[in-house]
């Protein structure tokens, strides 16, 4: 593994003029912020040695490098979701190679249904911690331990410090942040009404089909992580309604302007 790693990152690196620091996964919500990216390069991901492809709909597969605030940039537009058939080793590849390269924190985003009954669709929730109920473990298998430990600790996996400045920046801009427990599934579909209260009951504020095996990678390498969902269905009890894809993107994108502000405030 470490071999095929290796050999991404110094591909990329070699494309790149600068080195980056951070890392952006674009995902529903996150997309517009390529049009604050001072861009360098732009990378479609087939030309990447080793780089899976995405397949899904509002996914295009991109890594563009650039400046953003005083930070240098990696940000995929695209990521891969494990319900595209993609293994965990697959899916987390990329924030290995972006260790490798250099890059030190690591800010997400997706789109998720709301547990909460606070919630409402729209409001943006910081993630606090997540709950993996994936059926498979990014880490299972042997270690690297070059990258990091065989038992990694994941008792801050969302790093306070970042977290206060995102709570900081979004009072200053008076945009209202949620901050809760995102429960990470396989999907492809979206919960049952009693999915849903079982993933409230158990301790989540918020569900999505992503997230956390990036997160447990990319701190089992010691990454600072931030992330972000954006509401976009609510599973409350007796609220749970129809929904489809294209409105889970349409919610995102109507909250994606207010996500962009509190981001380039923090970085
Ligand atoms: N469930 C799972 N994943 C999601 C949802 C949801 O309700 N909304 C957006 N991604």
């Amino acid at each position: 593994m470490l071999e095929r790693i290796k050999e991404t990152a110094s591909y990329i690196s070699s494309r790149l003029k600068a080195k980056p620091d951070t890392a952006i996964v674009l995902g529903s919500g996150l997309g517009g912020l390529v049009n604050e990216i001072e861009v360098i390069e732009k990378i479609p991901y087939n030309e990447i040695p080793h780089f899976p492809v995405s397949t899904v709909a509002g996914h295009a597969g991109m890594l563009i490098f650039g400046r953003l605030g005083n930070r240098h940039v990696l940000a995929m537009q695209g990521r891969f979701h494990y319900y595209e058939g993609w293994s965990m080793q697959e899916v987390t590849f990329p924030f290995r190679v972006m260790k490798l390269m250099g890059v030190e924190t690591l800010i997400i985003s997706n789109a998720a249904g709301g547990l909460n009954p606070d919630y409402q669709v729209g409001d943006i929730m910081l993630i606090s911690d997540h709950i993996n109920l994936f059926p498979e473990h990014p880490l299972r298998g042997k270690n690297e331990d070059s990258l990091g430990p065989r038992f990694p600790d994941m008792s801050e996996v969302y790093t306070a410090e970042l977290r206060a400045k995102a709570k900081e920046k979004a009072k200053e801009l008076g945009i209202h942040l949620q901050e809760g427990i995102y429960a990470g599934v396989t999907g492809p579909t979206f919960e049952t009404p009693a999915e849903y209260y079982y993933l409230r009951v158990i301790g989540a504020d918020a569900v999505g089909m992503s997230t956390v095996p990036e997160a447990i990678v990319a701190a089992h390498m010691g990454m600072k992580i931030i992330a972000f969902s954006i509401i976009s269905d609510l599973g409350i009890p007796g609220i749970v309604e129809k929904i489809t894809h294209e409105e889970v993107l349409k919610a995102a994108q109507a909250t994606e302007p207010k996500l962009t502000a509190v981001l380039k405030g923090i970085l």
